[in-house]
């Protein structure tokens, strides 16, 4: 299946210029979901992964279909103040600003090998900071995975920088 004509444009979202990738099409058609997460698990399907960590919101989509299709835990790593449980958190950097994202403490540990997962990857800013916050649980984070990449804004790059492999469906 194409995957990438299943994926919609939006001009000018959220601001004028941009042109936004839209994956709520991709998840609305039946086969497409499915094969994308599909597809996503494939390579690490004998690779010893115990987790797939989501990033909010859009990775948690993707991210519970891989954790079910992998057979291992799910473990949502969420924007500041939303998670119940004690928490570690990592701020990053935004074009105007900073932001933060969470995780449970305890929700991995060393001897762990998480995958990390999104939708997409554009700047890497957000990837990278999910990255750091697992690693610092003492968990070992060497694969992520995403549908879409925008490769002019090098994301991709500074995520194997940081010797994460990466997998996307499409660019
Ligand atoms: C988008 C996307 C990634 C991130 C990619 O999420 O789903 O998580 O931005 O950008 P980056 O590579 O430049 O960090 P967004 O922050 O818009 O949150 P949402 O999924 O809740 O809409
Ligand atoms: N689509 C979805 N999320 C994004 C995009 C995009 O084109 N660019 C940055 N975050």
């Amino acid at each position: 299946m194409d995957l990438k004509s299943l994926i919609r444009t939006i001009p000018d979202y959220p601001k004028a210029g941009v042109m936004f990738r839209d994956i709520t099409s991709l998840i609305e058609h039946p086969e497409g979901f499915k094969e994308s997460v599909q597809k996503l698990a494939d390579p690490f399907r004998d690779q010893g992964i115990t987790h797939v960590a989501g990033i909010e919101a859009r990775g948690f989509i993707f991210g519970a279909g891989l954790a079910i299709e992998l057979g291992v835990g799910f473990i949502p790593i969420r924007k500041a103040g939303k998670l119940p449980g004690e928490t570690i958190g990592q701020n990053y950097a935004l074009e105007y600003g900073v932001d933060t994202i969470e995780m449970h403490a305890g929700a991995v540990k060393a001897g762990d090998h998480v995958l990390l997962v999104d939708d997409l990857v554009a700047t890497g800013g957000t990837a990278i900071a999910a990255i750091s916050l697992i690693r610092r649980t003492g968990a070992t984070l060497n694969h992520s995975a995403f549908v879409i990449d925008l490769p002019d804004l090098g994301g991709a790059e500074k995520i194997r920088a940081q010797d994460v492999e990466t997998h996307f469906l499409v660019e």
